[in-house]
């Protein structure tokens, strides 16, 4: 039975990922800031900031996958909180890097997330693939910098992949909840103009690209993890409604509202590129939710 340990395994997608994993008849371990319990999960501590990592974590493990990270819409951007959002991915992968070639230690994958934010926020025609050269806005920076330190993985014979991905819809927790929050309570409207595409993905989707990544030995470097079918905030602020059989009767919110409540974050709300997952389809990937309605069929539908 091979042991895949997880990063930031106790995060919105880690959870899930992990209980997907032991379905599959893999070992799943964590590696986490506080002593936390799963059940069948061993739970390993680190301290990425000190540059401490419990060392039997690494040598238990056969895959790891890195999913840690300060949230980037959790806090205002203040240049302590870009600071965090940077270190705890860039140095997590450092720390993990520097520990696996210390012990020596074989390992059949490195997995690790990116983010869509790599080709930076901007609403143009434009379909960004995973040649395109990363942005140089604050998002574009921490993408590269993080896949970068990953890299290093590699001058070890270690297959490494980058998993860039989009907005993750989950139920009952993350971008999806806090979107159906305010059209609820009758208070939903697009955000800015609307035309911003949101590159979003089903938690499901998502989990089979992390097993694919950890299954298909053809798979190395970088993959977008996006549902085919692009949407815009405005399409996609419609469809809630739809399925939460709400009104849309308010103007939309408008961009200098955000700016002033949000600051610099505002553009993870207020901007969306357009993103490709040829890639991954090409490698034979097949993708349980390609448009939007079955995606909120399944998350939101249930919940009626
Ligand atoms: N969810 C999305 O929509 C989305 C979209 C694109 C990319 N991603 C990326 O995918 C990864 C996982 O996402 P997620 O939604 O599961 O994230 P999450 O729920 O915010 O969890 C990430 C985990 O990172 C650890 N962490 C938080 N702050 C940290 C810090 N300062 N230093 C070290 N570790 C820290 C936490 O684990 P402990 O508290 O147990 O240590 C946390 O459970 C993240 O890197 C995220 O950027 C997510």
């Amino acid at each position: 039975m091979k042991t895949i340990l997880i990063a930031g395994g106790s995060g919105q997608i880690g959870i899930y990922l992990g209980e997907r994993l032991i379905e599959k008849g893999y070992r799943v371990s964590i590696l986490s800031r506080r002593k936390i319990y799963f059940d069948k999960i061993q739970t390993y501590l680190w301290d990425v900031e000190k540059g401490e990592i419990d060392e039997e974590a690494i040598r238990t493990a056969d895959y790891i996958i890195n999913l840690s990270g300060a949230n980037i819409g959790e806090k205002r951007w203040c240049s302590k909180r870009k600071n965090e959002i940077l270190r705890s991915r860039v140095d997590s992968n450092k720390l993990l890097f520097e520990k696996v070639k210390l012990l020596n230690k074989s390992l059949d994958a490195f997995i690790t997330a990116s983010a869509v934010g790599y080709y930076g926020m901007q609403t143009s025609e434009k379909i960004y693939s995973e040649n395109d050269i990363p942005s140089n806005d604050f998002l574009g920076t921490v993408c590269r910098k993080w896949e970068e330190e990953s890299n290093l993985f590699e001058t070890l014979g270690i297959r490494t992949i980058k998993i860039r991905t989009g907005v993750v819809f989950n139920k009952g927790i993350g971008a999806l909840s806090k979107m159906m929050m305010p059209i609820k309570i009758y208070i939903g409207s697009p955000l800015g103009s609307g035309k911003q595409i949101v590159p979003w993905i089903h938690i499901d989707d998502l989990c089979n690209i992390y097993i694919k990544a950890i299954e298909d030995y053809q798979m190395n470097g970088a993959y977008n993890a996006v549902a085919p079918v692009n949407i815009t905030n405005k399409e996609l602020t419609i469809e809630i409604a739809k399925q939460l059989n709400r009104p849309l009767f308010l103007p939309k919110v408008p961009s200098f509202m955000l700016k002033i409540l949000l600051g610099e974050m505002s553009k993870i709300v207020l901007e969306g590129s357009m993103v490709s997952s040829e890639k991954i389809s090409k490698k034979g990937f097949v993708f349980l939710y390609k448009n939007i309605k079955n995606a909120l069929d399944d998350l939101i539908g249930l919940e009626l």
